[in-house]
């Protein structure tokens, strides 16, 4: 039996943890067994529990309670709490997702202890090392022994880097494995998008109407710390409530609804929270925030998980950064980078709001990442899924 130990902390990586806990549960419970640590970078009712139980993911064996702290501290703590667990645990591989400081924790405890390292959504890049996320994922992949790559551009990045792709196993973190097999996000949205609709009664709570609203997430930490970007994106959204005629949705990250009052000016905050059609609402569940996207008529967000859904959903977004990780959204026409610049975003909505025809060519695999991961982990040849180019 293969052990692995998997890390989660914040909202995403529950979310993507939970299309390989379902996979293994499905297809290889007599080969894998895992085991699941939380380390509590994410702890809101609305930003963690929430999805195991709807997401029907195995209680975590431990949460290590970190919560929030500095990056130092909040990275330290949980590589203590992560080596203990597998020191005692001594399991295969630790895999670990995406760019949390989470995963950069996980990445460091498994490395120094010569743990394989499994990387999924590895070798994404947005080139900016200001970003925390930047720093987490080069980190970690450099780490890693098997490295799951969602886009060809991530195996393009990884390759810039000297790592080699078709290299055969036994894989090491010297010689490691990089395989180019979809995003393990579009298993779940295959799994759960027709469950959505039925099980989530939101658009109904908020009175919303099909293609008559836009969503908007705001999180990363340059928007949410600067007052200068907050006015720009928050201008921007009610300047687009106002004259363009839509409603807005924002189910706001505990980060931004707390600093939003002292962020923005007095007027600028008074306007937004006196707008009925801007709906301002806690962070939603999974199968909330699919139906939100599944129904919008255009997404408004600075996060990566979301850029990514609008795409599979066939929605246009308008990513609030300087940059993505994501730049095959943004090549095919169904994205454009506003930053947090006013006019740029008002244009940008203007734009994809004149219903321009677009594509969405498929380029986050076939919805089998999942079991593409497992049968690597096990050593199988993944035979009859997604075999990218
Ligand atoms: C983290 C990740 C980011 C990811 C995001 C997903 C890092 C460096 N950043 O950002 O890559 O896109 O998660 O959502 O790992 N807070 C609460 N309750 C919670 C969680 C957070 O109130 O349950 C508040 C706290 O004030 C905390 C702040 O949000 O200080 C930031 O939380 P943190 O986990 O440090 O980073 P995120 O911005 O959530
Ligand atoms: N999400 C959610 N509820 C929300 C906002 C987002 O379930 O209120 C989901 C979203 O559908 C996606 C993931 O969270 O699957 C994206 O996470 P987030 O934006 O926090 O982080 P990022 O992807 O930028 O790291």
């Amino acid at each position: 039996m293969l052990k692995i130990v998997t890390i989660v902390g914040a909202r995403p990586q529950i979310i993507k943890a939970a299309a390989l806990s379902r996979t293994i549960r499905k297809m290889f419970s007599d080969e894998i067994s895992e085991i699941i640590i939380h380390t509590g970078q994410h702890y809101d009712n609305n930003m963690s529990e929430v999805f195991f139980e709807e997401l029907e993911i195995p209680k975590p064996h431990l949460n290590l309670h970190i919560g929030s702290a500095s990056h130092g501290e909040q990275t330290a703590q949980m590589l203590i709490g992560i080596e203990k667990v597998l020191l005692v645990e001594k399991p295969d591989y630790i895999v670990l997702y995406g760019d949390t400081n989470s995963t950069l924790a996980g990445a460091l405890a498994g490395i120094k202890l010569q743990i394989p390292v499994v990387h999924i959504e590895a070798g994404l890049r947005s080139f900016n090392k200001n970003m925390p996320e930047e720093i987490n994922r080069i980190m970690c992949d450099h780490a890693s022994t098997l490295l799951f790559v969602p886009t060809k551009t991530g195996i393009e990045n990884l390759e810039r880097e000297g790592f080699k792709t078709g290299s055969s196993s036994p894989y090491t973190s010297d010689r490691p494995g990089v395989f180019h097999c979809g995003d393990i996000m579009f298993d779940n949205l295959i799994h759960f998008s027709e469950m959505a609709g039925r099980k989530t009664d939101i658009l109904q709570n908020l009175n919303l109407k099909e293609k008559e609203f836009v969503l908007c997430t705001i999180h990363r930490d340059n928007n949410t710390d600067s007052h200068e970007r907050m006015k720009q994106i928050i201008s921007a959204l009610c300047y687009i409530q106002e004259n363009l005629g839509l409603e807005i949705v924002i189910p706001l990250h505990p980060r931004t609804s707390k600093i939003m009052e002292s962020s923005l000016p007095k007027e600028l905050y008074r306007r937004l929270t006196g707008n009925r059609n801007i709906h301002l609402i806690p962070p939603v569940s999974y199968l909330e925030m699919i139906a939100l996207e599944k129904t919008a008529c255009l997404i408004l967000t600075d996060s990566g998980g979301v850029q990514k859904e609008a795409y599979f959903f066939k929605k246009p977004v308008v990513v609030l950064r300087p940059e993505t990780e994501w730049v095959e959204i943004v090549e095919n026409g169904a994205g454009i980078i506003a930053d947090a610049d006013e006019d740029k975003i008002v244009e940008a909505a203007k734009y994809f709001l004149k219903n321009n025809p677009l594509a969405f060519p498929e380029i986050f695999g076939d919805g089998h990442a999942a079991e593409f991961i497992c049968r690597m982990m096990l050593g199988q040849k993944p035979n009859g899924i997604y075999k990218p180019d």
